[in-house]
């Protein structure tokens, strides 16, 4: 076929097939437009977004504000590097500190970099503050976890497919199995442990909700074994899960708090690594950073993302609205769904397979229908519509939902 007649699609497939690594496997379904809880294809076709860049834009897409908050930064200062100082980041850190309650803010980029970071920062509390010997701190994480794609991160992954052929691995993570305090109480004994990293919902692992009063239970032995509690809220931070952090439902405060994704409701790769004085002030100058960690239009933007989170009452939204969308999903009458388990607007439901038809078959059908959502693990489909979504909107993808599923039966 030449290259002339080939849909606008079919050549964005191929150019990233031919010319990207194949590190991913997208639905074929080819983006060129979003707004709000939308995104239109190619062909100009409308769709909502069921996935919201893995909860990266809880704002929507092209939120309006936090767009001219970059296009105002970035015509006035776009990058210094931390080699100088700049007149917009004190204020983002005073801000943001404030916003949750830490005394300091350590800014980066991407969620794998905040992970880092705070590996990084509680074993050198550990050694500096706690008296374990150089070189023997250690972490414990939990089976299941997902944290990113650094080597070091995925040497604490349990999952196959994220650390096979990439050895050798970083050593001192001790891996328990999630959702099982006993199991963490056990791993306390080691008296050379530094923090337990945790997400408060699994997401990647198929939004695996733990029962309630495992963070609250896994926070005191912390504390009681002077251990960091590090809360990864990559993906359930920022009023995804009903919550400003899904910690909040326990009302345990994270010793350090991990965010990204949507800091900067998906326009801008922005992170941060939050904790007081006594933690933080173990890294020194030197030692830890980022080119663009920090920058003036990072800052900006995540003033702007983080304001939206409260002007739009979007942990009240997605608290409201997602328990319309569980018991939504719970009416569906369908024997492929196994299970269904979120909090928030955040679900999954866990997909048995019938005559040949999976998970990734559902989605293929939920997007000729007008809605994009993705499967993880060949089995499970995460639900995580934007946070600004209306109940009306709700409702209609919820009868996309369940008409799909049920036209399999
Ligand atoms: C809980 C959690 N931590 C860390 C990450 C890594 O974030 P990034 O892809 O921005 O490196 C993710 C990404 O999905 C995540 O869900």
């Amino acid at each position: 076929m030449m290259l002339e007649s080939k849909t606008k699609a079919q050549q964005a497939i191929e150019l990233e097939d031919k010319y990207g690594a194949h590190n991913y496997h997208p639905l074929p379904v080819v983006l060129s437009k979003g707004e709000g809880v939308y995104v239109w294809d190619t062909e100009g076709k409308k769709y909502f977004d069921f996935l919201s860049a893995y909860s990266a834009l809880n704002q929507g897409h092209n939120h309006p504000k936090i767009v001219n908050a970059l296009i105002e930064q970035i015509q006035q200062l776009s990058l210094t590097s931390r080699a100088f100082y700049n007149d917009t980041l004190g204020k983002y850190e005073k801000y943001i500190t404030a916003y949750f309650g830490y005394d300091k803010v350590l800014p980066m980029n991407t969620g794998a970099e905040g992970v880092e970071t705070a590996l990084k920062l509680a074993r050198k509390w550990a050694y500096t503050k706690k008296g374990v010997a150089e070189n023997q701190a250690k972490i414990i994480v939990c089976e299941g976890n997902f944290h990113g794609r650094t080597i070091s991160v995925v040497s604490a992954s349990t999952d196959p497919d994220s650390y096979s052929g990439f050895g050798p691995y970083t050593p001192g993570f001790i891996k328990i199995p999630y959702n099982n305090i006993k199991a963490l109480e056990n791993a306390l004994q080691d008296k050379t442990v530094a923090g337990f990293l945790v997400e408060p919902i699994q997401g990647e692992a198929g939004v695996v909700v733990p029962d309630e009063g495992y963070l609250s239970s896994c926070a005191e032995l912390c504390k009681k074994n002077n251990v960091l509690f590090i809360a990864d809220e990559v993906q359930t931070g920022l009023c995804r899960t009903g919550k400003l952090l899904a910690c909040e439902h326990e009302n345990v405060r994270p010793d350090v708090l991990i965010l990204g994704k949507a800091l900067s409701g998906g326009i801008y790769p922005v992170s941060a690594v939050l904790a007081d004085d006594e933690i933080m002030l173990c890294i020194k100058p030197g030692e830890h950073g980022s080119t663009y960690g920090g920058n003036p239009v990072a800052a900006k933007v995540s003033i702007a993302a983080l304001e939206v989170l409260n002007e739009e009452k979007l942990a009240e939204n997605s608290e409201r609205l997602g328990e319309i969308l569980g018991k939504e999903l719970r009416n569906i009458k369908s024997e492929m769904i196994k299970l269904v388990r979120g909090k928030g607007l955040f679900y999954a439901i866990i997909v048995t397979p019938k005559n040949g038809k999976t998970a990734w078959d559902i989605c293929l059908k939920l997007a000729e229908n007008g809605l994009l959502a993705k499967p993880t693990h060949g089995d499970i489909i995460r639900f995580a519509p934007p946070l600004i979504i209306t109940e009306e909107q709700l409702l209609e993808c919820t009868a996309i939902i369940k008409n799909t599923i049920e036209s399999f039966e």
